[in-house]
């Protein structure tokens, strides 16, 4: 931990956080038993990176896809949802976390929901961490929600087709008022981005564990920093160009380094 915190933490970690079903199957339990256990590893997850001083967490924790799972499991995954957000809203009060969201949350039930908004407004003032939570997500269809908004405000004399540029378009997405993220983790070992983040990952470092989701504790945290920290980001510039912009910020703030 302390080796870490003299490199360069990520600023926003998203995580995909896959393998609940597999590591139930691995025990030979119902795949709600997984998603279970996946709750422990998301309070983990939290405390780990509010620890760290991580600016913004952003969990995936239900696809726009995954409403087309058997309905007992889409059932059992909001009240898991709900059950979360009431234990944990001491938790987050206590520790200055505020929660958000991205994604179409309007269609989860309406339990779910109510309990969602009034985390949302009970934590909005808080100014450390922010855990947003994407939930009824799909990339896709987040574009396309911002393309029908951009379309409709020129309609309306509010834009014209030169004002749109990659930072105006940003700002019609979900993610309008967070950076990029920086790193995205996802467990469980597949090798895609399943509808997540399209825009927003364009330059983010990838990092894939074999680590179920319930099973990704600290030491998997750290494994995944360690990794990133070793990154050269070069945004599409040379690595003889990165290094000269290091040293000379180094020399305008020498107890930087
Ligand atoms: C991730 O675990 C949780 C959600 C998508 C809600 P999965 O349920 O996808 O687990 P696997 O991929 O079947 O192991
Ligand atoms: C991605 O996992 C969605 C979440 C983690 C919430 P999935 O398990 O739904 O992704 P695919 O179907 O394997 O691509
Ligand atoms: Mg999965």
């Amino acid at each position: 931990m302390e080796k870490l915190l003299k490199g360069k933490l990520p600023r926003h970690i998203a995580i995909i956080m896959d393998g609940n079903g597999r590591w139930a199957k691995k025990r030979f339990l119902p795949r709600i038993a997984g998603h279970k256990a996946g709750v422990s590893a998301v309070r983990n997850v939290v405390e780990n990176c509010r620890r760290l001083g991580i600016e913004i967490l952003t969990l995936y924790a239900f696809s726009s896809e995954n409403w087309n799972r058997p309905s007992r499991e889409v059932n059992a995954l909001m009240d898991l949802l709900g059950d979360f957000l009431k234990s944990e809203l001491k938790e987050m009060l206590k520790n200055n976390i505020r929660l958000t969201t991205i994604g179409e949350i309007e269609r989860l039930p309406g339990s779910a929901l109510k309990c969602l908004q009034s985390v949302c407004e009970e934590t909005a003032d808080n100014d450390g961490m922010i855990l947003n939570l994407a939930l009824s997500y799909g990339s896709r269809n987040e574009i396309i929600k911002a393309v029908r908004r951009i379309v409709s405000d020129y309609s309306e004399g509010k834009l014209t087709p030169s004002d749109i540029n990659e930072e105006r378009f940003s700002r019609y997405l979900f993610t309008a008022n967070f950076p990029d993220p920086d790193l995205l983790i996802r467990t469980a070992g597949e090798l895609r981005i399943s509808n997540f983040l399209l825009w927003q990952l364009s330059y983010t470092e990838l990092y894939v564990t074999n680590t179920l989701w319930p099973d990704f504790r600290k030491d998997d945290l750290i494994k995944a920093l360690e990794d990133y920290q070793k990154r050269e980001r070069k945004f599409g510039r040379t690595s003889e160009q990165i290094e000269r912009e290091n040293w000379k910020g180094k020399m305008c703030n020498p107890k930087d380094g």
